[in-house]
């Protein structure tokens, strides 16, 4: 639904937001939510994160202040929230959040230069930047992948394509939905690994299997009855898109389905806010990417031969955009 127009004193708390988002980050990054534990002072805090005494007090008032923990007589407090989403796995999905601050920052100059100006491929990140951006993905897709599999429906589908698959959560769970199903998962060779460990413990090495390579470049392959994109269309421009539908449709089997998850933004491009907010967020970290609409996804669609194309609205943040190879 379309926002309505800022109020003053909306505007005025949307321009002051990023300093209650830096404390929280900072506080995710310094991991002070696992150092309080089961109550901590500020000095207990800081000692075991390795931080300055008078300003990690500071940052845990101000925290308590949010409402993130408590304060009580002086010692700090998880709350059921802070506990079960700032710590341990969940921090490390975000983390990655953390890592998108830099790229923020960059927003104005990325404006004027009119793409990423301090871009680099995912390939090219530390290991730290892979794991934690992976987490966040699987985390998402953790939530998502019953809605999609129930959208989409694995039945009759005897080979999938996963391109940049990352996490291996979505190929997982239609492989959980058909035992006749066997995916291949195609990712950079940075995260490939992180998929295997995700589907050694879902017990289905026998049948999901990953494939490094770059999806930019190199072909699918052939044989497909479904072919799977999930949050990849919005890191690449339209030209790169149209390039990906091409080999997709090559490489699916005549009545085969192509299934794209994204944000996927009205006719003008102005709602749903996640993911016009997203299209900044592909601009600071991509060269090209953005979020797309519906008319784009089914121009691209169309012009590389799919039919029966159409929307699948989903609960939730991301849509469905399918086809088929008739
Ligand atoms: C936003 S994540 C989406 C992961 C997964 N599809 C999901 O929805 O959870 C983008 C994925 O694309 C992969 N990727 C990025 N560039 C790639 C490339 N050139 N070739 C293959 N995979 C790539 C990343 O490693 C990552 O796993």
């Amino acid at each position: 639904m379309r926002q309505p127009a800022a109020a003053a004193q909306e505007l005025n708390d949307y321009i002051r937001a990023f300093q209650y988002s830096r404390a929280i980050l900072t506080g995710i990054e310094l991991d002070v939510f696992g150092a309080i534990g089961n109550g901590a002072s500020a000095e207990e805090v800081a000692q075991r994160v390795g931080a300055d005494a008078r300003a990690t007090e500071m940052l845990l008032n101000a925290l308590a202040a949010l409402g993130i923990i408590e304060k009580r007589n002086g010692v700090f407090l998880n709350t059921e929230v802070s506990s079960q989403q700032l710590t341990g796995e969940a921090r490390l999905a975000l983390m990655h959040t953390v890592h998108l601050w830099p790229r923020w920052s960059t927003l104005t100059e990325c404006v004027r230069a009119g793409t990423a100006v301090r871009h680099e491929e995912i390939g090219e990140r530390g290991e730290d930047w892979t794991e934690a951006f992976i987490a966040a993905m699987h985390r998402n897709a953790l939530e998502r992948a019953p809605v999609v599999v129930d959208s989409v429906g694995a039945a009759g589908v005897r080979r999938m394509l996963d391109i940049g698959g990352g996490s291996g959560a979505y190929s997982i769970a239609f492989a959980q939905a058909n035992p006749e199903l066997h995916a291949d998962i195609l990712d950079l060779p940075s995260v490939a690994p992180i998929a295997e460990r995700h589907i050694a413990r879902a017990g289905l090495s026998g049948r999901v299997k990953t494939r490094v390579g770059d999806l930019r470049r190199d072909d699918y392959g052939a044989g497909y009855d479904l072919v799977f994109i999930s949050a990849i269309c919005h890191m690449l421009g339209p030209e790169e898109n149209v390039d990906m539908l091409k080999k997709s449709f090559a490489a699916l089997n005549a009545g085969g389905r192509i299934v794209i998850q994204d944000f996927i933004l009205e006719k003008d491009k102005t709602a749903p806010l996640i993911a016009a907010i997203f299209a900044l967020n592909m601009l600071v970290g991509t060269e090209r990417g953005s979020s797309y609409s519906e008319d784009e996804y089914t121009d691209w669609l169309q012009k590389t031969g799919f039919g029966e194309v159409r929307k699948i609205r989903l609960p939730g943040p991301t849509d469905l955009m399918v086809g088929r190879k008739l």
